[in-house]
């Protein structure tokens, strides 16, 4: 007889409990345990080692393999392709997760629509919107035509039955938060739920060679947090993103097995769904080339392109006792890092000010190549002084002071001549016939002397 046990699982870690709790054991949330009951297998899950070791002798493989590896597939969608790494690998399982209303959905519907236009055989199943609804959007994208199968279905059984059935290239799941397992006694969308529907279609992946992506829901509360669980099962997690007022959408590869993770893709979403962006540095680079102060150019790398984009500082009298200091689009702790080296090295301080920080266009920087450049545009903002026209920044800094090389120069420097700049500051680089002049700085202390008129 199946044996019910009741236990507390953290809907912010997903972490399981035998005794409830006002703060989560694991994860030091509060209020986050609540009551589940499992169905245990009868015997519950103990085997004897004994018996266990005789039914499964492990087999041990050499890492040598002379089976062929399957091609990826191409959905056609290039910047949804370069971010998996070249296309979707057959049989494996893929988490696109991200805010409601970024435009999963739609991305999705333009992948099943590309790749079934080629020839694969993908199912759109929505658990979240009717056959109708999606048919519309197809419409309204001019997709109507592409060969996707479609269906509006919640239940786990129903959903396995017909994947098993129809054998698949690809089946768009949307969203794993909206699907339930009548095996499992828990509300939809609780994190047994979502942990038992993903894990089922992980399998099914694996074992029937159908790519499988799921869509799921990030709140900012955490309310839900499914798909942090379901980030453990799957073989990449792709987040898309965007700030809410800009068009722009960037899909980021968090965890790949197949392929890097600092690829990003971007796309505009438009009337017609989602456009790629295959240059992205024309975006992030707000209107010409006309600088006010606090304004810089970074040259940066974004997985295997180089990316310019533009970044914005503030420096305002604060109207409180103590400043603020905002940051949009980069860390806020590598910007304290930053003040405090102005500070500490190079004698500028920004004392009382409110200090804004912000990337243009709504990407995110995770380089500390930035550093450089936030640090100039801050100083920019402080004196009031424009950085020189057609100029890109770009290198590290070290809590010393220093400026640091940083890795693919050339790379940035080629973006910044392809976009017009002509010159670069940045620590000195060992390049013969640079693309863009180079005014190379070994301390910020230097490049801060010779560009603002600091310390009068
Ligand atoms: P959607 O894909 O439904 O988001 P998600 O699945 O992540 O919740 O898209 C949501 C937003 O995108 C919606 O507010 C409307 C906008 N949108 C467009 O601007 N143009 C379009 O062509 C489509 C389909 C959606
Ligand atoms: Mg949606």
């Amino acid at each position: 007889m199946t044996k019910h046990q009741t236990l507390y699982t953290c809907q912010s870690c997903g972490g399981v409990h035998s005794k409830w709790a006002g703060q989560c054991p694991a994860c030091g949330q509060w209020n986050t345990l609540v009551q589940e009951s499992f169905s245990a297998p009868p015997g519950g899950l103990k085997a004897e080692p004994a018996k266990l070791s005789r039914m499964n002798k492990l087999q041990f493989e050499t890492l040598d393999s002379t089976d062929e590896i399957p091609a990826r597939m191409v959905t056609g969608i290039d910047e949804f392709d370069r971010v998996c790494g070249g296309g979707v690998v057959p049989g494996s399982a893929i988490l696109i997760a991200g805010d409601p209303g970024v435009g999963k959905s739609t991305l999705l519907l333009q992948v099943a629509a590309n790749a079934a236009s080629r020839n694969l055989r993908v199912g759109y199943i929505s658990g979240e919107e009717a056959v109708e609804q999606i048919r519309g959007r197809a419409n309204r994208m001019g997709l109507s035509k592409a060969p996707v199968d479609l269906a509006a279905e919640t239940s786990l059984r129903t959903i396995m039955d017909a994947l098993k059935r129809e054998k698949f290239d690809l089946v768009i799941i949307d969203s794993i938060q909206t699907l339930w397992s009548d095996a499992i006694e828990a509300a939809q969308g609780s994190v047994s739920q979502v942990r038992a529907c993903a894990g089922e279609l992980v399998r099914l992946a694996k074992k029937h060679n159908t790519s499988v992506i799921m869509v799921g829901h990030v709140t900012k509360e955490g309310q839900i947090a499914g798909p942090r669980v379901v980030e453990h099962m799957v073989d990449a997690v792709l987040s898309f993103e965007g700030e809410r007022g800009y068009p722009f959408r960037i899909l980021r590869g968090t965890k790949n097995r197949f392929g890097a993770t600092d690829e990003i893709g971007v796309f505009e979403m438009g009337d017609a769904g989602l456009r790629e962006v295959p240059n992205p540095s024309a975006l992030f680079l707000g209107d010409g080339h006309e600088r006010a102060s606090g304004s810089a150019v970074f040259a940066g790398i974004e997985g295997s392109r180089p990316v310019l984009v533009e970044v914005q500082a503030l420096v305002a009298p604060s109207a409180y006792g103590t400043p603020r200091r905002a940051v949009v689009g980069w860390d806020s702790g590598r910007l304290a890092m930053i003040l405090a080296v102005l500070e500490a090295r190079c004698g500028v301080g920004f004392g009382q000010k409110d200090v804004y920080l912000n990337v243009a266009g709504g990407l995110r920087i995770n380089e500390p190549a930035a550093d450089l450049c936030a640090a100039l545009a801050l100083v920019s903002a402080l004196t009031d002084t424009p950085l020189p026209r057609d100029c890109v920044v770009f290198g590290e800094i070290s809590l010393s002071g220093d400026v640091r090389t940083v890795s693919r120069g050339e790379g940035r420097l080629k973006e910044a001549a392809k976009l017009g700049f002509n010159s670069a500051i940045a620590a000195p680089v060992a390049i013969d016939n640079p693309p863009v002049k180079v005014k190379g700085f070994t301390s910020l202390a230097d490049a801060i002397a010779a560009l603002f008129p600091v310390g009068e």
